[in-house]
């Protein structure tokens, strides 16, 4: 596994400062509408198995799963601790720049599954990350990657940028083809999205495989 597989202009950003200046004051805002977040608690809640330890990687103050899963434990790693200490879903939180530091803090198979939440755009070396997430779950355990169509672009890779909602699918299937040992690699359009005077919709994209072995 290895960046190698995509071209390096690939992950190339208008802001290559350190992303710890970008996060460092908190922002409590929810990145996608109701509407999307009723949808993705869908997908959690049929997904994730119920009971189980979880890791929400890119997290913020708000994780968005179903309290039907009921976990018996959420860990968060992201790049604001503010914003994870206010997040009543988490049981704990880690800051990590992942763009710096692909090594998950985790021991091996600590995790039932892990989800990243309109957060993937911001990789720029998806496929270590990916392959990081792999060794963190117990076999079997899912990984749930979900975005919408909104970024902050400064700080979005180029690839991100220049592709449409399809690809972003297509791109994202690809970070798990490259990691490797993952197995059910689904691309799925969860939602689409809606525009309307009186209610549109987000949409919402997930992309999930299972650990091989
Ligand atoms: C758009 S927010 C989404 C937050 C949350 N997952 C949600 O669903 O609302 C992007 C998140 O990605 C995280 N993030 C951005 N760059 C990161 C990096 N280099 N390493 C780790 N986390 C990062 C930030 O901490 C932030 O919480």
């Amino acid at each position: 596994m290895a960046e190698t597989a995509f071209p390096a202009e690939y992950f190339a950003r208008r802001d290559e400062s350190d992303d710890a200046l970008f996060y460092t004051d908190p922002r409590k805002v929810v990145h996608i509408d109701d509407s999307a977040i009723n949808t993705l608690n869908t997908r959690f809640a049929a997904l994730l198995p119920p009971g189980g330890t979880y890791l929400d990687l890119m997290s913020s103050w708000r994780s968005h799963l179903p309290a039907s899963l009921s976990p018996a434990r959420v860990v968060g790693l992201g790049m604001n601790a503010e914003e994870m200490a206010d997040n009543p879903q988490l049981d704990d939180h880690v800051v990590q720049n992942l763009n710096q530091n692909q090594a998950l803090p985790f021991e091996d198979a600590a995790f039932d599954a892990a989800v990243c939440t309109v957060s993937v755009q911001y990789l720029t070396q998806p496929a270590a990350v990916f392959a990081e997430v792999n060794r963190v779950i117990k076999p079997g355990g899912v990984f749930v990657v979900s975005f919408s169509n909104r970024c902050f672009p400064t700080k979005a890779v180029a690839v991100w940028l220049s592709t449409t909602d399809q690809q972003h699918l297509a791109l994202v299937t690809q970070y798990f083809e490259a990691a490797g040992n993952w197995a059910n690699i689904t691309a799925e359009t969860a939602q689409a999205g809606r525009s309307g005077l009186f209610g549109g919709a987000d949409p919402l994209y997930v992309v999930w495989a299972r650990k091989a072995s």
